[in-house]
C-alpha cells in the first residue's frame, strides 16, 4: 500500500490544506493528516479540536486518517512506515524553509518530500491570516470548510 503524510499545525485547516489533501488522496492509497504538536507554540485550537476539526472535515474522502505526533515528523513517518512526506507550496517564500527541511529530512532518514503547488485559488491562504481576518470580523466563509467557520466564529467571539 502506498502511504503518504501530510503534516502540519492545521490551526485551523483551511481549504487550501483540503485541496493538498485531496489531491493527494486521488494519488496515493493512503493519506495520513499529522497534526504536530508543538508545545512551544501557542495555537487558537488544541491538539485535540484541530484533529477533530480535520476530521470532520475529510469524512468523504475514505483514504484520508487524521493522527498527531511530537517530535519529528520523520520519527512519525519511521513509526508508521511511510516514506514520503507531501507538503503545499505556495509561493517562493515558503520555499526555503520547506527546501531546508525536506534536505534534513532525507539526509538524516531517508524520507522523501513531494511538494505540491496550491491551487492559486488558494495561494494567499494561511491559518494565521485567516485567524486575524475572523478575529477583526472579516468574512472568512470561503476560505475554511464550514464545520472550522463555525468553531472560529464562536472562539474568537470569546476573545
Ligand atoms: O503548518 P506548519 O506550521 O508549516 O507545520 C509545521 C510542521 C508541524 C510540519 C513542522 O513544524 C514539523 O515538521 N514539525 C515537527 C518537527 C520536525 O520534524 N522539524 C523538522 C526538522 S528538519
Amino acid at each position: 500500500m502506498r502511504r503518504v503524510v501530510c503534516p502540519g499545525s492545521f490551526d485551523p485547516v483551511t481549504n487550501g490544506h483540503l485541496d493538498i489533501i485531496a489531491r493527494a488522496a486521488q494519488l496515493y492509497d493512503e493519506v495520513v493528516v499529522a497534526v504536530g504538536a508543538n508545545p512551544t507554540k501557542k495555537t487558537l485550537f488544541t491538539l485535540t479540536e484541530r484533529v477533530e476539526l480535520i476530521r470532520e472535515a475529510t469524512k468523504e474522502l475514505d483514504n484520508v486518517l487524521v493522527d498527531h505526533f511530537e517530535g519529528l515528523t520523520v520519527d512519525f513517518c519511521r513509526s508508521h512506515n511511510i516514506p514520503v512526506i507531501v507538503k503545499g507550496l505556495r509561493a517562493i517564500s515558503d520555499f526555503d524553509y520547506e527546501l531546508q527541511m525536506a534536505q534534513m529530512n532525507y539526509s538524516q532518514a531517508g524520507v522523501e518530500t513531494l511538494f505540491m503547488t496550491t491551487n492559486p485559488l488558494y495561494a494567499f491562504l494561511s491559518s494565521s491570516l485567516v485567524k486575524e481576518f475572523c478575529q477583526y470580523g472579516g468574512d472568512v466563509s470561503g476560505l475554511v470548510p464550514a464545520n472550522v467557520l463555525a468553531q472560529l466564529n464562536a472562539r474568537l467571539s470569546q476573545t
